[in-house]
Parts: C-alpha cells; structure tokens; sequence
C-alpha cells in the first residue's frame, strides 16, 4: 500500500473512531509493532539509497501525522465522554420532587402516650414488667389460688418450664437470712396486675403507678376479643385512698383524654385481688352509657402477698384495655384492626 492510500485510510478510520479503544486499535494498525507504517519503515533497508531517503522522510511526516490525529481525537473524545456524563447527571433543580413516605406511630402507641402523659401530670410513674410471668405473680399473689373458680376468668397460655423464684412466703430473710426458693410454673401474663406486686414488693407506699402492657389470653377472636391485647394497670396506695379518689382521678383523667366532660359510675362486680371490687362505666355528653373497666380497693391479702403491714395502707388499683379506650374515642369497631397492619386503617392516625 503507498503511504498516500495508507494517509486517506487513515486519516478516515481516525474521524470516525467512535471511542478510546477502537482508536487505540487504529493507532496500532497504523503504528504498532506490526503496523502497516512501521512495516514501511523496516522494508526501508530493501530500498536504493535515494529513494530510501525519500521514504523515509514521508514515512517519518506520516507518523507524525497520524499521532497528532489520534492525540487530537483521543482528547476530543474524552471531553465528549465527561460532557455527556456532566449532562447525565445534571440535578435540575427546578422539577418536582418525589414525595416521600413518612411512617409514623400505630394508633395504639399514640393513645398509650396520652395516656401516660396525662396520669403522669398527675403525678403517677410509668412502670412496666415482664410479658412471660410465674403462676404466683399472674395468679396467688392476687388472691386467686390454685383450684378455685376465678381462674376461669383468665384463660392462659402455659409455657413448658419452669422458674425458681424466692419462696414468697420466706421473702423477709428469717434468722438464717437464707430465701427458699420454689419452682413456679411460667405462663403468659393474663393481665397487667402481676405487676403491682412487682412494684409492691420492692417499693414503699404511698405509690402511684400505671402500668401499660401486653396480655394474652388463650381464647378466640372476635370483633372485641383478641388473644393478644394491650392493657394499662393502675396502682395508688396511702393512707386514707378510697373509692372517692378514683373516681375524681379517673374523671379527671377520661375529661383530658376524649377532651369533653366525661361521667363516671361504679358498678359492684367482683374480682380476686380487690375488695370491694367495681365494673366501671363511662357516659360523655348525651350518649350513652358505656362499660370500660374493672377497678376496686386493693384486697388485704394483696398487701400481704407484697409484705405490707395490712391496716397501715389502703389503695385504689384499675385495669383497662388500651384498644377499648382507642376504640370508644375513634370509633373503631373491631379490635382485630389493631393488629391486622392493614395500612388504610393504620393510615388513617
Ligand atoms: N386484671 C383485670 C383483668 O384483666 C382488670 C382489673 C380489674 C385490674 C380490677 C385491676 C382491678 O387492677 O382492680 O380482667
């Protein structure tokens, strides 16, 4: 090939080169080991004297033709690539953005903290305790004994093993200052009151506690039974509480809660731990009465189970559930909604 054909082919294959590789690749054709201009070079010697001379100078332009082609384009590609990658990643600030989704609280968290926020202003601690409890704080310590009926009205979930606890009748060390210890059945806790005797056994009255909390009972769902539910104990102990103060307290607390007057009536009922005992019923404005919860005096054995001096202390102590409340005050109808993550109920808070 003459160095004029290999100049037009060249100086063609250059221009159109569409990236760094494919003129690498050029560049070798022309001016590798093997390359078509190197080859010119080493056939030089075959050649006469003069024209020899003559070659070889045309070769030599050649060559340095075709580096500052291929140095040229090789820099005007490269500054192509870095605009197309300016432009590719360009922000253009002025197009709308993309709205993003921010999660937010279960409706069931937000009414705990109401609740929490509104009894601790009056002056009660927030306190909780264990989900997996031992028959004797779920069930004796509240004067509800082995065999006898009231344990109908918790349907429990049992749990294999067991849990050495002090013996609770040697918790106050004898002379030995030695505690026995006994085996106690686990289960899960049926109701938030085992920890009233939790806080009972190691704190000294006067106290005032609510407790929020998970229970479970082994039974079925309906539209306001489920086996897993949220409850909040409350717990106050002095020296003259009686059934007065929990009225006034809980008045005042259901007014701040659903935010208008609310009435409250006590109704006799019965339940192991407290004597006397109340079903407790709540009317706002014209509507109806309804039944909210079970509360009464703390029972004496209560005070026993926790070492108290009975005689010394009297106290109020109350249950509810949390899904109840939220549902009186949104009007939900089915408590199973609270558990179901179903996010055009859960959306709605
Ligand atoms: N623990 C009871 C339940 O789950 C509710 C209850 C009733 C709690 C009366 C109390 C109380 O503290 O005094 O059914």
């Amino acid at each position: 090939m003459t160095l004029e054909k290999i100049k037009i082919e060249a100086e063609k294959e250059i221009k159109k080169a569409k990236d760094l590789k494919e003129l690498d690749e050029i560049f070798r054709k022309y001016l590798g080991k093997k390359g078509e201009i190197t080859q010119v070079f080493n056939s030089l010697r075959n050649l006469k004297p003069q024209e020899r001379k003559k070659v070889g100078k045309e070769a030599n332009l050649l060559k340095e033709l075709i580096e500052r082609l291929v140095r040229e384009k090789s820099e005007s590609l490269k500054r192509e690539l870095a605009d197309s990658k300016l432009k590719k990643e360009r922000i253009d600030v002025t197009r709308p953005g993309k709205k993003r989704e921010f999660g937010h609280l279960h409706p069931l968290t937000l009414v705990k903290r109401e609740v929490e926020e509104i009894f601790q202003s009056m002056g009660f601690s927030v306190v909780e305790g264990p989900e997996v409890e031992t028959e004797w704080y779920n069930f004796d310590a509240l004067n509800i004994p082995k065999d006898h009926p009231a344990r109908d009205m918790w349907d429990t979930f049992w749990l294999q093993g067991n849990q050495k606890i002090p013996n609770p009748k040697s918790q106050i060390p004898n002379k030995s200052k030695k505690l026995n210890f006994e085996s106690q059945k686990l289960l899960l806790r049926t109701h938030t009151s085992p920890v009233q005797i939790r806080y009972m056994e190691t704190h000294n009255p006067p106290l005032r506690i609510i407790v929020p909390g998970i229970a479970f009972r082994h039974e079925a769902t309906d539209p306001t039974h489920e086996f897993q539910f949220a409850q909040v104990e409350g717990l106050m102990v002095g020296k003259n509480i009686c059934a007065a103060h929990f009225k006034g307290i809980f008045e005042e607390f259901l007014t701040r809660f659903f935010k208008t007057r609310v009435e409250v009536r006590l109704r006799p009922s019965f339940f192991p731990f407290t004597e006397p005992s109340f079903e407790v019923d709540i009317k706002r404005g014209e509507m109806d009465w309804l039944e909210l919860m079970g509360a009464g005096m703390v029972h004496p054995n209560v005070f026993r189970a926790c070492g108290y001096n009975i005689g010394d202390w009297q106290g109020f102590a109350f249950g509810f559930g949390l899904e109840r409340l939220a549902m009186i005050k949104y009007k939900i109808g089915d408590i199973r909604m609270f558990r179901e993550n179903d996010l055009r109920f859960l959306k709605q808070f």
